[in-house]
């Protein structure tokens, strides 16, 4: 979702905006902007649709100069993805920028039209603008218009001003959306997140909700909702520059799935001990044997990783789990468990649905965890538990490597609650260690082979329609497999439970759709090939992945098989997602789309 940079400082910061709005391109953006207080002490802007390299362009031919100013990258939510609509707004006299939703625009607009003023855009961003002129002309005073305009709107935001005349001065608040600053030497700078400043600073102030702050070259002060100065703690980024690059791979995504075998081990290693054959948790409060029934909440992938995690800790730790998506959870008002453990699944930690399923859950008594990617993030800080996720910055808008990071997470916290709670013994736990120690190799090994699912990936491109089953574990993968198809090649796509083709979904098989089938050999891989066998009846163009035994007795009659190092079934489901990520990457690249930032896609979805 939209980006948001801004620097107060001592030298010419046009180029640095934009260099900074660069590293904001992954979280999505339709047009960008950067706004700023020129060495006369007036705003200039430049504003462009499209790619950075408008606006770069723009600013080339008509250069703008200046100490201070802010930049932004927008996706659409308030009127069309135009010029007029694009940030920074103004006026004669501020310049704003903004990410999130004013939910009180309408009314806000009617009163400042009846007022006399004329709105230039559709956004609901520009009544911020009007709103804080008013009380800046009025008193003269940004802390006091800050204060009043704050106290006026509704939703979520994180909004950034810049004043005319006022060249050593920003104004920031944030509630509900993320904003961080960034102290420098003799400049200070904020953004929406560490990402974003990864070049300028490494030490960090998150604001928390309802916070802003008066930022000058030299200070900053922050205030809490209720405008009391308040001290926030800084905090030292781990955000490098050379992390958010994309190195010899043509597309974030591609590197970031060759990332897993890395940051998977380094995630199991910050939570399983194999020498003493344990799995260690975070401190926390309370007794997860106490814990009667787990909740996990998320959206997109990050809810697929809950969904695999169910049949984890049903058949492992024995516990009754629920699995809901976000943005539909809290408006169902559930009834929840006494005693329950609720966790928030989410690479950004800042989903919008899923941080307020989080403060639902609170509300209703739950204890509540979460396993977010980005430090720092919302969800982090209002868990009471937070098991991270090492995958470090993830950039693709397609989650990868931070959904399979996910998954380990998920697997060492499954397995340290069935010993706890006794259905596994300490050597039960060394075993399950001992799996998730082999995930690494197995993925080196797949990605080995990745060149064979790249030329089956240049016939699923041919296709309009792709259906993806499993059973198991494989269920949800097989979902995630459809989605990540559909998110970066725009082919329809659909997972399905093997078991329920026959209730539905069978009518579509033609010659022309693929069906990629995900049958590890093992338990369920006969009822999976019946299913298959089925669709092959019909004609259907079937994809097998399965490992060496499953191709050798179902092979026949396929259109073609990938083959998968035989694995054991608990750690299958993560083996499993790497060849629906490499024939969604490649069936992408062979349709040229935007493998990165896919058409009308945000990173984090810091909306409703
Ligand atoms: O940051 P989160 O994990 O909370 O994001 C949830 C979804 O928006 C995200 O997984 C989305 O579905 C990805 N584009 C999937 O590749």
């Amino acid at each position: 979702m939209c980006g948001i940079i801004g620097i107060v400082g001592h030298q010419a910061v046009s180029s640095r905006l934009i260099s900074a709005l660069k590293r904001l391109e992954y979280r999505g953006y339709d047009s960008a902007g950067i706004a700023v207080n020129n060495d006369s002490g007036k705003i200039e802007r430049r504003r462009a649709t499209g790619k950075l390299l408008q606006l770069s362009e723009l600013v080339r031919k008509s250069p703008i100069e200046g100490q201070s100013g802010i930049g932004h990258t927008r996706w659409a939510t308030h009127g069309k993805a135009n010029q007029e609509n694009a940030h920074p707004h103004m006026n004669e006299t501020v310049a704003i920028v903004h990410n999130g939703i004013i939910e009180n625009f309408k009314d806000l607009r009617q009163e400042l039209t009846d007022q006399g003023v004329k709105f230039t855009s559709e956004t609901d961003t520009e009544v911020i603008v009007h709103l804080f002129g008013t009380y800046f002309s009025k008193t003269n005073n940004p802390q006091q218009a800050m204060k009043e305009t704050l106290n006026r709107l509704h939703g979520a935001f994180a909004i950034a001003i810049i004043i005319q005349d006022h060249e050593d001065l920003m104004l920031v608040a944030r509630k509900g959306s993320p904003l961080v600053i960034g102290l420098g030497e003799g400049e200070n700078y904020i953004g929406s997140d560490a990402i974003a400043l990864s070049e300028l600073s490494s030490r960090i102030i998150y604001l928390e909700e309802g916070d802003w702050a008066q930022i000058t070259k030299d200070s900053v002060s922050v205030f809490d909702e209720s405008h009391t100065p308040v001290e926030r703690p800084i905090t030292n980024a781990q955000t490098t520059g050379a992390l958010v690059d994309k190195g010899n791979y043509n597309h974030f995504m591609l590197k970031e799935i060759h990332e897993q075998p890395t940051v998977i081990a380094q995630t199991i290693g910050q939570y399983a001990d194999p020498l003493n054959g344990v799995i260690d948790l975070p401190e926390i409060d309370f007794d997860l044997n106490d814990i009667s029934r787990i909740t996990l909440i998320a959206c997109g992938t990050s809810y697929y990783a809950a969904m695999v995690a169910k049949y984890w800790f049903e058949q492992i730790a024995k516990i009754a789990v629920d699995v809901d998506i976000a943005s539909e959870f809290r408006y169902r008002k559930p009834v929840m468990a006494e005693k329950g453990l609720t966790i928030l699944v989410s690479q950004s930690g800042e989903t919008a649905d899923t941080l307020a399923a989080l403060r639902y859950a609170k509300k209703q008594g739950q204890k509540i965890g979460t396993i977010v990617n980005v430090d720092g993030s919302s969800m982090a800080r209002e868990a009471d538990i937070v098991l991270k996720t090492h995958a470090g910055p993830e950039i693709g808008v397609a989650s990868t490597k931070a959904f399979t990071c996910q998954l380990s997470v998920l697997a060492c916290l499954c397995v340290n609650m069935a010993h706890q709670k006794g259905f596994i013994s300490a050597e039960g736990v060394a075993n399950y260690i001992q799996k998730l120690e082999e995930i690494p190799a197995l993925i080196s090994y797949t990605l080995n082979h990745a060149e064979h699912m790249m030329n089956i990936s240049r016939d699923i491109a041919k296709a309009r329609d792709v259906l993806f089953l499993g059973r198991g574990t494989d269920y949800p993968i097989a979902m995630e497999g459809a989605l990540k198809l559909k998110e970066i090649s725009y082919i329809h796509a659909e997972g399905y439970a093997a078991g329920e083709m026959k209730h539905g979904p069978i009518a579509l098989i033609d010659e022309d759709v693929p069906i990629i089938v995900l049958a590890p050999s093992g338990a369920l891989f006969e009822k999976t090939v019946s299913n298959m066998q089925e669709v092959m009846a019909r004609g259907g163009k079937v994809i097998l992945i399965s490992d060496k035994d499953g191709i050798k007795q179902q092979a026949d009659g396929t259109f073609a098989t990938i083959t998968i190092p035989k694995v054991d079934p608990f750690i299958s489901p993560i083996i499993y997602a790497v060849p629906m990520q490499l024939l969604a990457y490649y069936t992408a690249v062979a349709k040229g789309t935007d493998v990165d930032q896919p058409r009308n896609l945000a990173k984090s979805v810091t909306v409703e």
